[in-house]
This record gives C-alpha cells, structure tokens and sequence, in this order.
C-alpha cells in the first residue's frame, strides 16, 4: 500500500506521526493551545502531538504507556491509581489522543473508545483550571452521543470536528471543549 501524504510530510517535516496534522488543524480552528500555557497530553505516544506543543512554546507532560520520544514522557497507565502521583495538579489544557488497541469488533472497539474518552474526561475535570480547554479524539458511535453530552455539560463551548488528516474511512472525531465551568 502506498503511504499517504500526510505520512510522507510527516517524514519530511521531522514529526513521529501523521496524526499531527489533525492536532494544526484543530489549533488552527480554535487557537486551543497558547505560548506559556502548562498542557497534559494523554495518549501521547510516539510522541508527534507532543513535539507540536512544544513548537508552539507550551511546557508538556506525555502521558502514555508506550514510549513518548520526545520532552517528558510519564510512564503510567491512564486507568492506574498512581497516575495522579506523576502528573501535576493543574493545566491549561488536557489534550486526548488516546486509541484502543482495535480487535476488529465493532462494538467492543467502540466501547473501548468510549471508556477511554471518558477516562479522559475524568482527568481533565480533576485537573484543569477554571476555563481550561479540552480536546479529545472518540470514535463515532451508539455510545459516543453520551461521550459529547458530558462534555458539554463540562464546557461553555463545544465543537465536533473531524480533523484534516483524519482518514475518511476512520470513524473517530474530535471534541473541543472551551472554557471548563
Ligand atoms: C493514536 S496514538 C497517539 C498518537 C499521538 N497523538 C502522536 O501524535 O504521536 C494513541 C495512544 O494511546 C495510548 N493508550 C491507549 N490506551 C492507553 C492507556 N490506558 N494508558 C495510556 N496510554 C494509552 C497508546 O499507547 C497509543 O500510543
């Protein structure tokens, strides 16, 4: 199979993964991400989200249980106890790139998406300040409406977006959630 144009500008721009092209796009939508801001991107592996935020002179915490190759992977499990331990109190933003490891059942697939995110969700309500923002990937589905209506009862503002870079076959989108209540 040949390899997309997103994997290939990643290559040539020096970035681990082409994913980051969906984290721009967001940014370049709704600004989420500021010069200074303290962020905690969760699911960070191999690390391509991470190396943008730092472009973009925020300080970061990786979070991932596969090695992040880039600025400060923390090791841990997100489902681990010991995850509030190594992370700090407070961010900016929390940013969810997390993705199940697919059995190629549909709705276990989707279930697992969906615990994830909201996993996420729990995290970033413990840890970020009053008007933080949130970004976190889900994967369409019967239980992603639930997933959204949490989110939004969480934020002033929300918005759907499926991402440039995001394959059209994928069924995963993207919520942004501004200015946490
Ligand atoms: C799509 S990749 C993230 C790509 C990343 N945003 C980048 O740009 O390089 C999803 C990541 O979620 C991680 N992940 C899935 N479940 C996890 C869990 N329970 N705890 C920590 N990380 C997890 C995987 O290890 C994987 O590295």
């Amino acid at each position: 199979m040949q390899r997309d144009k997103f994997t290939r500008k990643a290559k040539y721009e020096g970035y681990f993964a082409r994913s980051v092209y969906k984290l721009k796009d967001i940014q370049t939508k709704f600004k989420v991400i500021r010069a200074g801001d303290k962020v905690l991107d969760l699911g960070a592996a191999p690390g391509s989200w991470t190396q943008y935020v730092d472009e973009l002179g925020a300080k970061v915490d990786a979070v991932d249980v596969n090695e992040v190759k880039f600025g400060n992977w923390i090791k841990v499990d997100i489902y681990s106890d010991s995850l509030f331990e190594k992370i700090s109190k407070e961010y900016d933003i929390v940013l969810s790139d997390l993705a199940p490891k697919t059995v190629g059942i549909r709705t276990l697939d989707n279930e697992d998406s969906y615990d994830l995110s909201m996993k996420a969700l729990e995290i970033a309500k413990k840890v970020l300040k009053k008007n933080g923002k949130f970004v976190c990937k889900i994967f369409q589905s019967e239980f992603s409406p639930k997933f959204v209506k949490e989110v939004k009862k969480t934020f002033f503002t929300t918005k759907i977006v499926k991402p440039v870079g995001s394959r059209k076959r994928s069924k995963e989108f993207y919520i942004v959630g501004l200015r946490k209540k």
